[in-house]
């Protein structure tokens, strides 16, 4: 049961791969939580248990699409906090939120599908280049409509780039040697999907984050590709083999390979060769810190992270990379 003080939150883009825990944390922390979802979800297996557990939360579940207009306005009048965690390949239908909370006229804040990078402060080339972009025009017109909002950075999801060996797949490194970009030196951070969706809804009605960026960038996952390595080596009782690959090389490797490679490996460039995690300082006109803001939340550190998942490695890039002189 939601506190009566607490904000109604609609999550569009409820059971896709971040937006489940999204759910979660808005139902657990005492908002009532609408998701929206079309009929298609509800007729696809895969998606049972998410919808089963989003009943047990008593989340309302609201049946609507992002291209059906009315079916977002009606959704919006219920509540009174958007998130969208649409994928990245439907970020162009995100023009049709604004749209409807326009039309709405009672939404006090929107979360965009962001949930990475600062896409201000990046450097991406290629796909990740164009991925950012589309984001950074989106809040342009979130800012020009003068529509309340917080932009999330969430850096890195564990779930998503420290893949279990079952879910590594087109592997073209063998798994004895771990692919690394550049001198491996360069910090970037990962973060739990559930620590990122917890810091999310504890900022929808605190005006410190109104209309602003909230980066989680919490010390203890702000590391380089060789700490990261390091802490597995180490919960593992194993030594891998590094492979440092040059930027030169990896550029090349962006420019010659296609989509999802391409993406995969612009994103970790911009990442752990050009530092866009934590190459700018967070300053107050712009942005604030969540572990800062919230200390009472007990974050997730990858050090914890390892001990408690073994299945995860530090084999992302061996799925992207061909390294010749392995
Ligand atoms: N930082 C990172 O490491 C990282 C990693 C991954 C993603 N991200 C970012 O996180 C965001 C979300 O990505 P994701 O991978 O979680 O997306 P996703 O798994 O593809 O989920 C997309 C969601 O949108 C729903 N949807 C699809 N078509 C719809 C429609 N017409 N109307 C309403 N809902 C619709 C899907 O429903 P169904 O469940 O029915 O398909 C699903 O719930 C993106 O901005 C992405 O760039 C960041």
């Amino acid at each position: 049961m939601g506190k009566t003080n607490n904000s109604k939150i609609l999550i569009i883009g409820a059971t896709g791969f971040v937006g489940k825990f999204m759910v979660e944390a808005s139902a657990k922390a005492g908002h009532p939580t609408f998701a929206l979802f079309r009929d298609s979800t509800l007729s696809d297996p895969s998606k049972a248990s998410i919808i089963q557990t989003f009943k047990i939360l008593g989340v309302n579940l609201l049946l609507g699409d992002i291209h059906d207009h009315q079916s977002l306005v009606e959704a919006m009048k219920k509540v009174d906090v958007v998130i969208s965690i649409v994928s990245h390949r439907q970020l162009q239908d995100q023009y049709n939120i604004i749209s409807a909370i326009k039309e709405a006229g009672n939404i006090k804040r929107f979360f965009p599908s962001e949930f990475g990078n600062d896409v201000d402060r990046a450097h991406a080339v290629n796909e990740g280049h164009e991925l950012f972009d589309r984001k950074v025009k989106f809040r342009r017109t979130i800012e020009a409509e003068g529509i309340p909002h917080t932009f999330v950075v969430a850096n890195f999801f564990t779930g998503h780039f420290l893949p279990t060996l079952s879910e590594l797949h087109w592997i073209k490194t063998p798994l004895d040697k771990v692919v690394i970009l550049g001198d491996g030196k360069t910090k970037a951070v990962l973060n739990t999907e559930e620590d990122v969706a917890t810091y999310t809804i504890r900022s929808v009605d605190d005006p410190r984050t109104l209309n602003k960026i909230l980066y989680v960038r919490p010390p203890g996952n702000t590391l380089s590709y060789n700490d990261l390595v390091s802490l597995w080596e180490k919960h593992h009782s194993e030594t891998l083999k590094r492979v440092y690959v040059s930027e030169e090389k990896v550029l090349k490797h962006i420019e010659e390979s296609s989509y999802p490679i391409n993406m995969g490996l612009s994103i970790c460039h911009s990442a752990y060769v050009e530092g866009d995690h934590t190459n700018y300082e967070i300053k107050p006109s712009f942005g604030v810190e969540a572990s800062k803001l919230y200390p009472d939340v007990k974050y997730t550190t990858l050090d914890e992270f390892f001990r408690k998942n073994d299945a995860c490695t530090p084999f992302y890039l061996n799925q992207l990379i061909t390294v010749n002189d392995v």
